[in-house]
């Protein structure tokens, strides 16, 4: 079981209606419903978006203009003053949601907190006094690497209180990536953890902050802010680095709102490309709180009552746009979980369900298909009947996967709710809403009201109903990314300019390939560009060639995706060696740790093969073509003959 192959999508042919109880109660209560909302967005989506912004968020100034778009650049709700803090916490004091859960967190040993509104307000604004105190104020980028604790929430939420743009480097980078990350944006200070629990093992991560900003390797970081969670042995530089609970012991818990301008950047997030570095997706504040508390509301079916868990890491944008910001914007109880679902412990996802009475639970198809591996035995050992939405995001998800989950999970009762969106969206941008549409096993349906997403082919043009092609959005929305941080030219290129613009209509590239049905449903066919997907982490092969390359072993790396069961893809890379070296399993073993080191175990490869030599073109180019061919063991498809070295396959074939 892995990416959706056309066979098993065409098999599976069942539509889902949505359950008649849940959509007699859900915000969008039928397909005719959504018709009519998306039609009238499609109609005039300034005004679709201003009324929204107007009934569901509170703002310190009203905006002069709704969206000034000079493409590729577009501003939303211009003049607006407003902070995401406010929506997602002081409002919510002035209701009988101040003594509600905001945050319940439940640490992979079995410690757990609940934080109200109320007291998540208090600790959010003393994190906020403690970074002024540490001299850093709006405008100061802030770098946070953080174990999945409330913590890492209360930092973020910390920043955007002072208007302080927050960097979250997820907590499985590498020192060397939080290097460049810290780098790239220039952060002033670092909120970091003695370490976090993953897999039943005490992760450091204080250790790579240190060895990242060793011999001045990040100059911009003044002070380092470390959270205590595993009581690691760590070292603590004089003057550098202070404790949390120390500094927040002390701190005053009076910290007004910073009035922020709509389009003041709220934070910087990387993300792999096609090329080799990283990039900072840009995103601002009024339009980013608006699109991500809209599509939690609707997607989600969100209740006041309801416990809601999406399962991600905050280092990715869904725990940025779907634990944090969105969820409580909307006055709900967000679930966070440290863990990680583990052969140790096969039912701790279930246990908690079950403890908090989970109704709505959102994880990726890659976790699902760790789930079908650990066995039916463990979900149906506990009560799961709370749960009434299922959500789904990251990578395609294969039908027979989501049959598993809409039945052992769901119960047949639950609609899945596949959403299709990414770090450059900020929030969903096609998705089911829970009581309005009909599922179809594999597909993430259709856009969200406001989203005209379309297929073209590479000229731009509309392609026919079932023929695949491009996946485009032809108009722009609230939380689109904004830049690429410091490169406004990498932002047009990457994004605007694959599609040349017809007639100055710019659409936006998202670099899937899809094919859009009879029915308007969409079906996201995976990457067409060299991003591969590995357990729904983005990786560029770029990146992790360029780690490779820097291994002094190494001549040349081309890195591939091959299809994997559980990962959904996983990295294979093939190498020729310097003729110092000569090939043997231990420098496949220390290749591939080398590559851990540089990113990150996330972009570890699951093989190395050595070559003599790389298939190229006439021109030196690499057919990755045929290394995909080969890495996942197909026939070579296509011409070789504008190959330089005929040979070169023929040994690549005999040595696989
Ligand atoms: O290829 C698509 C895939 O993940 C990419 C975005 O990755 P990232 O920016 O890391 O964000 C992941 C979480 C939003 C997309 O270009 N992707 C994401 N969701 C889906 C998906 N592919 C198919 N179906 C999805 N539901």
């Amino acid at each position: 079981m892995s990416q959706p192959t056309i066979e098993s999508i065409l098999q599976e042919q069942r539509l889902f209606s949505p359950p008649t109880d849940l959509a007699a109660q859900a915000e969008i209560k039928s397909l005719a419903e959504y018709e009519q909302l998306y039609a009238q967005a499609e109609a005039d989506p300034q005004a679709f978006w201003a009324e929204l912004a107007e009934k569901e968020l509170e703002w310190f100034e009203k905006w002069d203009t709704v969206l000034d778009w000079q493409p590729p650049f577009a501003k939303w709700f211009v003049g607006g003053k407003l902070n995401i803090t406010y929506n997602c916490l002081d409002r919510h004091l002035k209701t009988w949601r101040r003594n509600k859960a905001a945050l319940i967190w439940e640490g992979e040993p079995g410690d757990s907190r609940t934080l109200t509104y109320a007291q998540l307000h208090r600790e959010v604004c003393q994190a906020a006094n403690v970074l002024k105190q540490l001299g850093v104020s709006k405008g100061d980028r802030v770098g946070i690497y953080m174990p999945m604790v409330p913590e890492a929430a209360i930092a973020m939420l910390a920043c955007a209180r002072i208007g302080a743009p927050h960097t979250v480097v997820f907590g499985g980078f590498s020192a060397e990536a939080v290097k460049d990350r810290l780098n790239d944006a220039e952060a002033k200070l670092v909120i970091t953890a003695d370490g976090g629990f993953r897999k039943d093992k005490a992760v450091p991560l204080k250790a790579a902050v240190d060895q990242a900003l060793a011999n001045n390797g990040a100059p911009s970081v003044q002070n380092v802010l470390v959270v205590q969670r595993t009581q690691a042995d760590i070292t603590m530089e004089n003057g550098r680095d202070h404790w949390w609970h120390e500094l927040i012991a002390t701190a005053s818990a009076d910290c007004p709102p910073e009035p922020m301008d709509s389009e003041d950047m709220l934070f910087i997030l990387y993300t792999s490309g096609t090329t080799g570095r990283p990039k900072g997706v840009v995103h601002t504040t009024g339009g980013y709180n608006l699109y991500t508390h809209m599509t939690c509301k609707w997607a989600f079916d969100l209740k006041d009552t309801d416990v809601y868990w999406c399962t991600a890491d905050v280092g990715w944008i869904t725990g940025h746009s779907y634990i944090v910001y969105g969820p409580l914007s909307n006055g709900a109880t967000s679930l966070m979980y440290e863990g990680a679902p583990r052969t140790s412990n096969p039912g701790c996802f279930w246990d908690v369900v079950e403890k908090y009475g989970v109704n709505i639970f959102y994880t990726a198809p890659t976790a699902i298909r760790a789930f079908i591996k650990l066995g039916n035995q463990h979900p149906q050992a506990r009560d799961l009947s709370s749960l009434r939405v299922l959500g789904t995001v990251g990578e395609p998800i294969n039908p027979e996967a989501w049959i598993w989950y809409q039945q052992v999970i769901g119960g047949g009762q639950c609609p899945i709710i596949d959403t299709w969106w990414q770090t450059e969206t900020g929030g969903f941008m096609i998705t089911p809403l829970p009581g309005a549409t009909p599922t179809k096993p594999g597909s993430a349906t259709r856009p969200f009201p406001g989203i005209l997403a379309d297929v073209v082919d590479l000229d731009g043009n509309p392609v026919a109903d079932n023929d695949g092609g491009y996946l485009v959005i032809r108009h722009p929305w609230p939380s689109m990314m904004r830049t690429v941080y410091g490169d406004d030219d990498r932002f047009r290129r990457t994004y605007w300019e694959h599609i040349p613009p017809k007639d100055g209509n710019y659409v936006y590239f998202a670099g899937d390939g899809v094919r859009r049905d009879e029915d308007g449903y969409f079906w996201i066919m995976g990457r067409v560009d060299d991003v591969i997907n590995v357990s729904g982490h983005r990786l560029g092969t770029m990146e992790i060639e360029s780690a490779l390359v820097s291994h002094p072993a190494v001549a040349e790396a081309a890195v591939v995706g091959r299809p994997d069961d559980l990962k959904g893809e996983d990295v294979c890379a093939f190498v020729t060696l310097e003729h110092t070296h000569s090939p043997n399993d231990d420098l496949k073993t220390e290749l591939k740790q080398h590559v851990v080191n540089e990113i990150g175990a996330i972009a570890r490869p699951g093989e190395i093969r050595f070559a003599d030599a790389l298939p190229k073109t006439r021109s030196g180019k690499i057919i990755r073509r045929f290394l995909r061919n080969l890495a996942s063991g197909e026939d070579i498809a296509g011409d070789a003959s504008t190959m330089e070295d005929q040979s070169v396959l023929e040994k690549l074939r005999q040595g696989s």
